[in-house]
């Protein structure tokens, strides 16, 4: 069956937490300007292909209401942060990076390997309530040089206080840095209103932009003092200069680009983004909270795990069906119902490639 502009899907595709879908005109817009450009065979496939890289930076800046030159193209999150926290000027007396246990653990472990004895990690435990910021009061405690916020934990579908938490972090002098993955593109960011560090992010999810065209962000109050150690010809600030003895650092965020960069991933992604700006984030978000209700009305109050309130509700909804769970799985399988389960319960998420008559189709199996 037909679902407008994305691709067709088989079954009720609700996985946008994971793999967003394509749209039917992803794959001719990624070959105009990846597979054209080479396939012209002349001294411009670099002209074009920057260009894509370019547009993939300026759909962000639309998207995220930041500045083009603050973004970087990255190839995941995790190698993303792992540059940023290398970057930094450490002091011994604030070399704790603050982080809760509920954050995807690949973020931790690149922290934590790209630092190894020069930092400590200290968590909030899982438990906490990290929607409280006096949870997030408490633990920013004089020796915390940096503070990861997750805009969206993916646990618990629950949204943090990212605005408070930044701002927080800047009275105290600390550092921070949010993971988007989860928000960008069904939530509205807005960039400018946070005071925030660092961001990152990736477009395979709700953006349904594919693998391999993340990013950071960066606050031209920071950008002069990172001075990433992983860099490459693109991180130069002239690439064609080519003096061996003599790196300068490209004035804005491009210093963390590094080698040759990959192209594909990112004009694919560009398409995604032109997209969502073109239809406006709030009108996918209102169009995802209205299919989220639907399945609501249908829960019990004690099976919905993920908050309730909208304002503290992300894209995601993590439902526990308690010891219905295995014959409910088995159940939504049968019926082609695309989701996965975390430790707290399924996780259902309804984007603009769902419509209703398939969520009525989804509770119609509760
Ligand atoms: C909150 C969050 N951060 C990060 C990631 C992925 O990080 P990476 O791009 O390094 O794979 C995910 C993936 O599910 C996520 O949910």
């Amino acid at each position: 069956m037909s679902r407008g502009p994305f691709i067709d899907q088989v079954g009720i595709y609700l996985l946008s937490h994971s793999v967003g879908l394509p749209l039917r005109s992803s794959q001719q817009a990624a070959a105009d300007s990846f597979w054209q450009p080479w396939q012209a065979a002349d001294s411009n496939i670099w002209t074009h292909w920057l260009a894509a890289i370019q547009e993939f930076r300026t759909q962000l800046a639309i998207l995220l209401n930041g500045d083009t030159a603050s973004f970087c193209p990255q190839t995941c999150l995790s190698t993303a942060v792992a540059k940023i926290v290398d970057s930094l000027a450490w002091q011994t007396s604030k070399n704790c990076i603050l982080l809760s246990e509920q954050d995807f653990p690949s973020i931790a472990f690149a922290l934590q390997k790209a630092l190894g004895d020069r930092v400590a990690l200290k968590f909030i435990a899982a438990e906490a309530d990290t929607s409280d910021i006096h949870v997030w009061d408490q633990h920013m405690t004089e020796d915390v040089g940096l503070v990861l916020a997750t805009h969206v934990q993916s646990n618990n579908g629950r949204q943090l206080p990212v605005a408070h938490i930044t701002a927080l972090s800047r009275d105290k002098g600390i550092l921070s840095l949010v993971d988007i993955a989860q928000s960008v593109g069904i939530l509205p960011i807005d960039l400018d209103s946070w005071c925030a560090d660092f961001v990152v992010g990736s477009c395979v999810k709700w953006v349904g932009g594919g693998p391999g065209a993340a990013f950071m962000w960066l606050s031209p109050e920071i950008i002069e003092h990172c001075q990433p150690r992983s860099v490459g010809w693109f991180s130069h600030r002239d690439p064609f200069e080519f003096d061996i003895h003599h790196f300068s650092y490209q004035p804005d965020a491009l210093r963390f680009w590094g080698g040759t960069p990959s192209v594909y991933p990112f004009a694919l992604a560009a398409h995604s983004l032109a997209a969502i700006n073109a239809r406006g984030v709030e009108s996918i978000r209102a169009h995802n909270l209205k299919l989220a209700d639907q399945i609501i009305d249908k829960l019990s109050p004690e099976q919905l795990i993920s908050p309730l309130d909208p304002a503290l509700r992300s894209g995601t909804l993590i439902v526990d069906f308690a010891d219905r769970q295995p014959q409910l799985s088995a159940v939504l399988q049968q019926h082609q119902v695309h989701f996965d389960s975390r430790a707290q319960g399924v996780r259902l998420s309804p984007h603009l490639c769902n419509t209703e008559e398939q969520i009525a189709r989804l509770t119609g199996l509760f």
